[in-house]
Order: structure tokens, then C-alpha cells, then sequence
């Protein structure tokens, strides 16, 4: 197709989803889009930048980040212009790994130095991540003569939704297990912020445990100051590896370039899974990291994808991660996630329906006591005042904003939390 031909007929695509009425879009994602996910909000989403969505008649703020795949808000200006800039340079979009290329070349570099890493392995989104690092601990632990490898994993986490993966779901979460089995061997549940817990199930095959620094989908769970380094303390003492899952804690979400950072270099973990916003929000893209102890274990014909570390991935996760160090995003994280941690906590005091608010940096969640409407009703409530806050756990209300929203972004939202929280409503139910 020639240039002229193919710019006419974008224009046309582009034009036709703009056009698509809020009916059709709806009725076109009802028959033809599998329903795995319900809809919170009806409107179509046309447009976005910073912490706002724009539908056809307002704006949303985004009170989730995409669940924190945009840490930077949506469209950074600087992904953006490198991401043209890449597209006019005819670079390949997509290249067989078996050819060098210059972009996953420099993103490495800037992933390992950001993260302090000595080897990182790409893949697409974040639940790739989990998958590559139990295939890493599990190779691993068969060096070391474990035969029957086996992973420990917390009560309540969340990391994604492969097969391997999603058995770690809490029972409770029936619709992600129901009628899916039989699951993968080789894995043992244990109660999170428990070193306790992990002691007893110990054994001569475990390979590995895996956690989340601070659980996001299981409710915004932060554990104990120390749990985290005591843990790396325990398996360096008993031999097995341990996974730390920062998909949605990391990229200054909570106020350190990665979660386990709050405890100091002695909770630096064996292998780091990364995603969400290490592309902005722009494409999925995530991985693990590891030094080359572990990441030689990943010979040629181990693992890998297609699109993992591909070039246009590359070029906007480089992009990407320029912009969060180029933002001072950690620092923003640590001074707004300090204002807003005071005014909800103030909200708190004033509401008999709040339990409790926890978090860190700029990842809170709003536990609701259980004696009145549930968390969905809130997100209902918000939503329609202008605020998507996401409901977890049902009783649990998710607040991640985007971290570059400002200071008065931030009071209007919070202001919105505080009326729904404060209205007569809120308690009459
Ligand atoms: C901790 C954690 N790990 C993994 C995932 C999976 O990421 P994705 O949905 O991009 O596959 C998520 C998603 O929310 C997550 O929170």
C-alpha cells in the first residue's frame, strides 16, 4: 500500500472510532468481546491525559492509574514524542530476537541501572513476570538437587492470571479458580506477614516464595517494617530464592523506585518482577530482573516470546523510564502521598463507615467497615461525582492516582471522597 493510500484510510479508522456512538460502542463490546470483565462506568473513555479521562460530556480522574500502569498519567509527553519520533525513523516495530537491536540494547542498560539489577529478562504485561521467575526458581532449585521444586506463596496475593499463576488466588476469589483446575503441583499457601508461617513450611524442595512487597488486589496489605528483609535473611539462611512481585508496587508507586527499598539493601530480593508502568502506560511490557548467577540459567531456547523486548516495547519502556527519573517521580510519590495520607486519615475520623486507611507512598486503600453499602457502592457513588476509586476485596476501596497529579488534582478528588463518605447516605444505608 502506498503512503497516500494508507494515510487516507487511517484517517478513516481514526475517525470511525471517534464517531462510534456510546450505544454502539457499548452494544459492539456486548456481542462481539468475550465478558470477562463487568463495567464500572458506561461512558466511553476518548480521550486522556495526565489523571483525566474524557468521555463525550466530562472528565474522570483516575483515581487507579490504570492500577498504576500510569504512574506517569496517561500520554506523557515524553513517551509520546520519543514514540513518533521512533515511528518516523522507520525503525522495526517487531524483530526476531535472533537479530540485534539498539532499543531493547538501551532499555536493558536503563532497567538494570534503575533497578540494580545485572540482567533483566523482557516479556509482554505483568503476569509474565511471576510466570518467567517460578520457571527461573524452579530451574534453579533443580541444580541445587531439589527435585520436586516448590514455591510458597501468600493468602490474598495477586499475580495475574495464567494458569501457574492464578491457582495463588485466594479461595474466596471463586470466579478466577472456579472450574479451572487441575492446577500445576508444586506449590504451598502460607499466611502473608508471617515469617512464622514460612518457617513451618520449609522443606528440603522449596525453591522459592514469592510476595508482593505490599499486596495491591488483596486489599492494599502492607506488612510488618522488617517482614521483607527478614525474609531474604531466611532464605539465604535455609537456601531458597525469594520473588519479589513489584508489578503494581513499582515505579515510585509507593514512595521508593520499588517497594522493598523502604527496608534497606539487605531486602533486595533474588529475582524482581516489573511491568505496569516501566512502559507508561503505553504498551505492555514487563519482565524479571536477576544477577547472572540466576538469569544464565535462562539459556537460548529457555524462554521467551515474540513480542517480549521488542523494539517499539523497548523504545517506550527507555522512554518510559527516562521520564519517571526525569519527573523526580519517587520524591513527588513521598511529598503528595504525605499530604494525602493526612486528609484521609482526616475523611477517616469523620466517617463511622471507614475502618481504616493504609498504605504507603501513593498507594492507599480504604477499608470499609462492614455494616452498610460495600465497596462497589462507593466506586458507584464516586464515579458519578467524577473519581474512579476501585473497589477490592469488597470491602476494600483502592486509591492509586496517577503520582504526577497535582497538588489541587488531588484536593478535588479528595474533596469528592470526603462527600461521599460524609453525606448522610453514607451512614443511612
Ligand atoms: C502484583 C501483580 N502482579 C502481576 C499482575 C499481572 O499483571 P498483568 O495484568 O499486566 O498481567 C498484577 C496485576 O494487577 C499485579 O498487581
Amino acid at each position: 500500500m502506498d503512503n497516500e493510500t494508507a494515510r487516507k484510510l487511517a484517517k478513516r479508522i481514526i475517525d470511525e472510532a471517534a464517531q462510534l456512538s456510546a450505544k454502539d460502542t457499548l452494544a459492539l463490546l456486548d456481542s462481539h468481546v468475550a465478558r470477562n470483565y463487568s463495567l464500572l462506568c458506561h461512558e466511553p473513555v476518548l480521550r486522556a491525559e495526565g489523571p483525566w479521562l474524557y468521555t463525550k460530556d466530562r472528565r474522570i480522574f483516575d483515581g487507579v492509574a490504570a492500577y498504576s500502569a500510569a504512574n506517569l498519567g496517561h500520554g506523557h509527553p515524553l513517551v509520546r514524542e520519543t514514540l513518533k519520533a521512533f515511528l518516523d525513523s522507520h525503525a522495526p516495530t517487531v524483530l526476531g530476537r535472533f537479530m540485534p537491536d539498539p532499543w531493547l540494547a538501551l532499555f536493558g542498560r536503563k532497567v538494570c541501572e534503575m533497578t540494580g539489577f545485572e540482567r533483566f529478562l523482557p516479556a509482554n504485561g505483568g503476569v509474565e513476570g511471576p510466570e518467567a521467575a517460578i520457571k527461573l526458581a524452579r530451574r534453579w532449585a533443580h541444580k541445587q538437587g531439589k527435585n520436586k521444586p516448590e514455591i510458597l506463596y501468600a493468602n490474598r496475593c495477586f499475580h495475574g492470571r495464567t494458569l501457574t499463576v492464578t491457582q495463588m488466588f485466594d479461595l474466596e476469589e471463586h470466579a478466577a479458580r472456579d472450574g479451572f483446575g487441575p492446577w500445576p503441583e508444586g506449590f504451598k499457601r502460607i499466611a502473608y506477614n508471617d515469617l512464622r508461617a514460612v518457617k513451618d513450611a520449609l522443606n528440603q524442595n522449596t525453591a522459592a516464595i514469592i510476595v508482593e512487597p505490599i499486596q495491591g488486589e488483596g486489599g492494599i496489605n502492607v506488612p510488618d517494617e522488617g517482614y521483607l528483609r527478614a525474609l531474604i535473611e531466611l532464605g539465604r539462611a535455609e537456601k531458597f530464592l525469594v520473588i519479589f512481585d513489584e508489578v503494581q508496587t513499582g515505579w515510585a508507586r509507593t514512595g521508593e523506585m520499588f517497594a522493598w527499598m523502604h527496608e534497606g539493601p539487605e531486602a533486595r530480593p533474588d529475582i524482581l518482577c516489573i511491568g505496569k508502568s516501566v512502559s507508561g502506560g503505553y504498551a505492555p511490557v514487563g519482565g524479571i530482573l536477576a544477577d547472572q548467577r540466576l538469569m544464565q540459567l535462562f539459556g537460548p531456547g529457555s524462554h521467551g516470546s515474540t513480542f517480549g523486548g521488542c523494539p517499539i516495547s523497548s523504545c517506550i519502556a527507555y522512554a518510559a523510564l527516562t521520564a519517571i527519573e526525569a519527573e523526580g517521580l519517587v520524591q513527588q510519590a513521598q511529598e503528595k502521598g504525605e499530604h494525602v495520607w493526612q486528609r484521609l486519615q482526616e475523611i477517616a475520623e469523620q466517617s463511622p463507615r471507614i475502618k481504616e486507611v493504609r498504605g504507603k507512598g501513593m498507594m492507599f486503600g480504604i477499608e470499609l467497615t462492614q455494616d452498610g453499602p460495600d465497596g462497589h457502592h462507593f466506586s458507584v457513588e464516586l464515579l458519578k461525582l467524577g473519581a474512579i476509586l476501585k473497589d477490592t476485596h469488597k470491602w476494600v476501596l483502592r486509591f492509586t492516582p496517577p503520582i504526577v497529579a497535582t497538588r489541587q488534582e488531588l484536593d478535588f478528588v479528595l474533596e469528592l471522597i470526603e462527600q461521599v463518605f460524609t453525606a448522610k447516605t453514607a451512614d443511612a444505608h
